[in-house]
Parts: C-alpha cells; sequence; structure tokens
C-alpha cells in the first residue's frame, strides 16, 4: 500500500494526526471511517426542512484555556462568540444551572447573600456525619450540597441517566457538586469559547481538505487490518476493546438516544438546552439548535428540537461515556498493557483509550502524540509502540 500511515477513525484525534502527519511530516496518510461521513461524534448537518445545523451525536460545546489548541483550531475555522448556558425545568419551574446563588434564591423562595446561602448548605448537608464514608450516590450527593438541592436538581437527573436509582449507584460516580456562590451562570469558565461560524462539519472537513490525506468512508478497519497492521504504522481510535476482540471483556460506556423533531413554532424553548430533572419526565434534556446561532437566518416558524434519552450501551450502541466501574478500570489497565505492546500501533481519543475526551483535548493529545511519536517515528526511525 502506497501510504505511510493508516489513521483509523476520523474524528478530531484521527483527523488532527492526519493533518500534521500530511502538513508537518509530509506523510501520505489513508484515513479510514467505519460511518458514511468524518467527523466522528462533532460531525453537525443541516436539518433539509429548515436548513437548521444540528448536531447528530449530540451537542458540541468548543471551549478550551490551551492556547496551542485555540491557535490550531482556528486555522481551520472562525468562531462565533457563542457563551453557553444551561437551564434546569423541575416541578413546572425553571432554574439556572451550574447550581448557583441565583439557583438557590430561586429554589428557595427568598434572597440570600453567599454568605447566608454557603452557611444554609453547609447546614443542610451536615445530614451525612462529616467522617462517615457515604454508602451510595445519594448519601456521597447529599454530603456535598444538601437533601433539598440533591432532591431537587440531581435524583431525578442522576435516576434518568443511569436508568438506576441513586441508591443503588457507587458514591464514586461523583466527585464533587460545585455549587457557586456567585449570580454567574456561565457554563464553562475556560478562556475560549466560541462555535464554528460555519458549523463543525466545514471545520472537520478543512483539516482534511490536503492533498496527502485520502478519506475512505464505510469502510471498516477490522476488514482491513490483516494487510495493514505490521506492514503500515497505525493510528487506531477506535474502541480498545473491540481491537483485541474483547480478550479482558467488555468496558462500560453508557449511550444516549435521541428524538429529533421539527416543530411549527419560532421558538419552544427560549434556550439551547433545558434540563429535566423531573423523574416522570423520560428524556434527560431537550436541545433547540437555532439558539447555538442568533446570528444566523433561520425559519421564524418552525425550529428543531432534540429529546435526549441515556442508559448503558450494549455491544452495538455507540458508546458516549466511559462508566469508569472498578472492574472497567482493572480491565482497562490490562488492555494498555496490550495496547503497548502491540507493535507498529498507537492507540489514541476516546474511545482508544477509554477516557471521556472534550474536543479540545482530543486535540491536543492528538498534537502531542505527532510530537512525541510519530515525528521521532518517521524522523529519527523510532519504534511506534
Ligand atoms: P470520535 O469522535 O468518537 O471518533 C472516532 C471515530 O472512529 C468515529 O468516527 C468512528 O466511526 C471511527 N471508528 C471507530 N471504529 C472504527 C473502525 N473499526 N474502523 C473505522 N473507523 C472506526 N466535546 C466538547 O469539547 N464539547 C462538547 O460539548 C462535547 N459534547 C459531547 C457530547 C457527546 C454526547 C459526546 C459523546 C461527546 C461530546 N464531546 C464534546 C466529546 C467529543 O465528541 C470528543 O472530544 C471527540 O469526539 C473526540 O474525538 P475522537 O476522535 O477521539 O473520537
Ligand atoms: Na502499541
Amino acid at each position: 500500500m502506497n501510504v505511510d500511515l493508516v489513521v483509523v477513525g476520523s474524528g478530531f484525534f484521527g483527523l488532527t494526526v492526519a493533518e500534521r502527519c500530511a502538513t508537518e511530516l509530509g506523510s501520505r496518510v489513508l484515513v479510514l471511517e467505519r460511518r458514511d461521513h468524518i467527523g466522528g461524534n462533532a460531525y453537525t448537518e443541516n436539518e433539509p426542512e429548515t436548513g437548521i445545523e444540528i448536531h447528530r451525536y449530540g451537542a458540541h460545546l468548543f471551549h478550551t484555556s490551551n492556547e496551542q489548541v485555540w491557535e490550531y483550531a482556528n486555522r481551520f475555522t472562525r468562531f462565533t462568540g457563542y457563551r453557553h448556558h444551561v437551564y434546569t425545568t423541575f416541578k413546572g419551574r425553571v432554574y439556572p444551572l451550574p447550581i448557583n446563588l441565583g439557583t438557590i434564591c430561586e429554589y428557595f423562595g427568598r434572597a440570600f447573600t453567599p454568605d447566608e446561602a454557603r452557611a444554609l448548605i453547609a447546614e443542610q448537608a451536615a445530614e451525612i456525619p462529616a467522617g462517615r464514608e457515604p454508602r451510595d450516590l445519594e448519601e456521597k450527593a447529599v454530603s456535598l450540597i444538601g437533601r433539598p438541592l440533591y432532591e431537587a436538581f440531581i435524583r431525578g437527573y442522576t435516576a434518568k441517566q443511569w436508568q438506576t436509582d441513586p441508591r443503588d449507584l457507587p458514591a464514586e460516580i461523583i466527585t464533587r457538586l460545585p455549587v457557586r456562590y456567585t449570580f454567574d451562570n456561565r457554563y464553562f469558565n475556560d478562556v475560549h469559547e466560541g462555535l464554528p461560524v460555519d458549523g463543525y462539519t466545514a471545520w472537520l472537513e478543512r483539516m482534511a481538505d490536503h492533498p496527502n490525506i485520502e478519506v475512505r468512508l464505510d469502510t471498516d478497519f477490522f476488514d482491513m487490518r490483516d494487510g495493514l497492521v505490521g506492514r503500515v504504522p497505525v493510528v487506531y481510535t477506535g474502541p480498545l476493546d473491540r481491537y483485541f476482540d474483547f480478550a479482558e471483556g467488555e468496558l462500560g460506556w453508557r449511550t444516549l438516544d435521541f428524538e429529533t423533531e421539527v416543530v411549527p413554532t419560532g421558538d419552544f424553548q427560549g434556550t439551547p438546552v433545558m434540563n429535566y430533572a423531573d423523574e416522570d419526565v423520560p428524556y434527560t434534556r431537550v436541545h433547540e439548535f437555532r439558539h447555538f446561532h442568533p446570528e444566523r437566518h433561520y425559519p421564524d416558524d418552525r425550529t428543531v428540537i432534540m429529546r435526549e434519552f441515556s442508559r448503558a450501551a450494549d455491544r452495538g450502541d455507540e458508546p458516549y461515556y466511559p462508566i469508569n466501574t472498578a472492574r472497567d478500570r482493572e480491565r482497562l489497565l490490562r488492555y494498555r498493557e496490550m495496547a503497548r505492546r502491540e507493535d507498529g500501533v498507537l492507540f489514541g481519543g476516546r474511545l482508544g483509550t477509554y477516557q471521556y475526551l472534550d474536543m479540545h483535548m482530543a486535540i491536543a493529545s492528538a498534537l502531542s502524540a505527532v510530537a512525541n511519536r510519530l515525528r521521532p517515528h518517521f524522523e529519527q526511525g523510532e519504534r511506534l509502540t
């Protein structure tokens, strides 16, 4: 095969590796993509009836404090001034998230100073005696934010995310539940934030647009692996356990189901993301994509919404968030050792390392894989392991 590098997967990790190797190192890169489009989970498309850009695999918000990543991303796209905010509906009322002074004043129905709010939450959290190990997720959450806020904003939402009562979930799923004692409800606090001016797919396509890069869609690496591994260096960004035929068992993932609908109104909910904290509402949140781009001209009599449902993934489902139980972590250690020993194959990205990575983290990690592994391999003949 007349290529210097095969990249499995065309998400942000794979495309960053491909673009850097093609542009910086002059490598001829073949990108294999199982799906019928590039971009991995960051892929977006225009809903045909309205032209509204929708995120097929869940809403993607770009934010980073990494200057190198910001500079790199800006080579392929400009960004809007979008700032993300999230609200939640509980028992017919709307509250700002993440839990902040505004949420607390609204929920308890009166004005609190930051000190008063802090004292109130500390008193409510004292229900779980300090020094006692929380037995389950519920106790852990109550020990962090007290029972009233837990029951309103965490219990139902978490039960829906995991399809499990929080009293049956391990405490370790949450390490912190930040409460902001200010009225600031900006969701991210990174230095840079915005959405790609002409959409994610245009950005991703410009990364792949290089004479040394060939992208082959509808192509599963596992149909060709025997002809590739050992003959040409491979960067693999598919699921780690799948690469080794699940020899150490399956790594657990949570998946999402989405229901997209065109609704005959110019504005369904007045905001991009509305969470639903009530347990009897079956979905966890509703995305309304037009609000991601208030600067665009979209129809004023129709809008696109997407309801999101959450559950544990089976083997045929899209893996979205690592569950990371103690058993998963044991298996992961064994798979990592196998990956290290697999000569000529570099494992990367979200699926290849069993790690939740934001886009900016996937890009950062790909840039360092090129600098620390691929460049030494191509320029100094170092082994790729
Ligand atoms: P992916 O994007 O998953 O790409 C992997 C690619 O490999 C896929 O295209 C897959 O089809 C392909 N592949 C797998 N196996 C094979 C095979 N055998 N042969 C060929 N191809 C194969 N990040 C943010 O920064 N902000 C957000 O708001 C945000 N929201 C998210 C919401 C959801 C629901 C999810 C799941 C992720 C979100 N992310 C967000 C993370 C973002 O999607 C990831 O950072 C990004 O997808 C990582 O890219 P990747 O290349 O590692 O993996
Ligand atoms: Na390896």
